[in-house]
């Protein structure tokens, strides 16, 4: 009995300090590590710094890092499952990227200078402003700032930055949330809010985003 306990507690013991060993070997995210890979595939359509020149490719300079890293392994379908973010191009971009690369990728963009936008639409501005920071309590739709923060900047680790964000990029997403072809949102958190909006909110509110900073 003695020593079946002891066996049990020397196992117990080496088991505990497999998962410390794991855990130091996990290494630290390098951004320098991904310097490679955004020059040579990202920055044809992201730009090298993450400021992308075209309104269908988000922008990812500032994004916060783990948002950037959840996103790139939704884009991966594993173990003959569809992905959890389905995207074409995207899908071909994550192919061959390992976790470890992914989180380096997060950790690269998150470094960068954000964008700086403009809101466009002089006619929705205040429209959009009051579905931001207060949301519309006759439609359940709740303020954006009380999760992507008053500026827009985002909270980590799981509240993307928006401000600044191509609008075209912003609705188009919206869009996909309201009509269940985004739908890798935890909790329907944005599911649940995209469905309560009509075209002209999300428009508004997509414009006023751009020009947060
Ligand atoms: C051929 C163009 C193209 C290339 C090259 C490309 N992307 Fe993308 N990327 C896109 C498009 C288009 C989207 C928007 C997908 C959508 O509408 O859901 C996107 C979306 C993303 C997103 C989601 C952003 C968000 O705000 O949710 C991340 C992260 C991302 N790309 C990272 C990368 C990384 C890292 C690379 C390089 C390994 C890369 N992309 C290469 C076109 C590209
Ligand atoms: C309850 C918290 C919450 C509120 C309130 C909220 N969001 Fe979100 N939003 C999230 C989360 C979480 C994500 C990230 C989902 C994921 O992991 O893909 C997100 C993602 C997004 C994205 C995708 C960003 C990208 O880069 O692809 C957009 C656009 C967005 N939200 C817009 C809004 C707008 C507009 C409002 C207000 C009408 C709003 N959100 C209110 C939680 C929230």
């Amino acid at each position: 009995m003695r020593i079946r306990l002891a066996l049990l507690s020397a196992a117990l013991a080496s088991g505990v300090a497999g998962v410390a060993i794991a855990a130091e070997s996990m290494p630290k995210a390098d951004p320098a590590k991904a310097q490679q890979t955004v020059s040579q595939v990202c920055a044809a359509c992201h730009g090298p710094t993450g400021q992308s020149p075209l309104p269908e490719n988000p922008h990812l300079a500032g994004q916060i890092a783990e948002y950037t890293t959840k996103q790139l392994m939704n884009f991966k379908a594993a173990d003959g499952k569809q992905a959890e973010r389905v995207n074409p191009i995207m899908a071909g971009m994550v192919a061959n990227l390992t976790p470890e690369d992914m989180r380096n990728l997060g950790a690269y963009f998150a470094e960068q200078t954000p964008n700086k936008g403009f809101a466009r639409n002089t006619a929705t501005v205040e429209l959009g402003q009051q579905i931001y920071r207060g949301g519309i309590a006759s439609q359940g739709i709740p303020a954006c700032s009380g999760c992507h923060g008053a500026a827009g900047a985002g909270m980590p680790a799981q509240y993307p930055r928006l401000a600044g964000q191509h609008p075209e990029y912003i609705e188009a997403q919206m869009k996909a949330w309201r009509s269940g072809a985004r739908a890798n949102d935890p909790g329907k958190m944005m599911r649940a809010i995209a469905d309560k909006m009509s075209d002209a909110q999300i428009k508004a509110v997509a414009d006023y985003i751009s020009g947060l900073r």
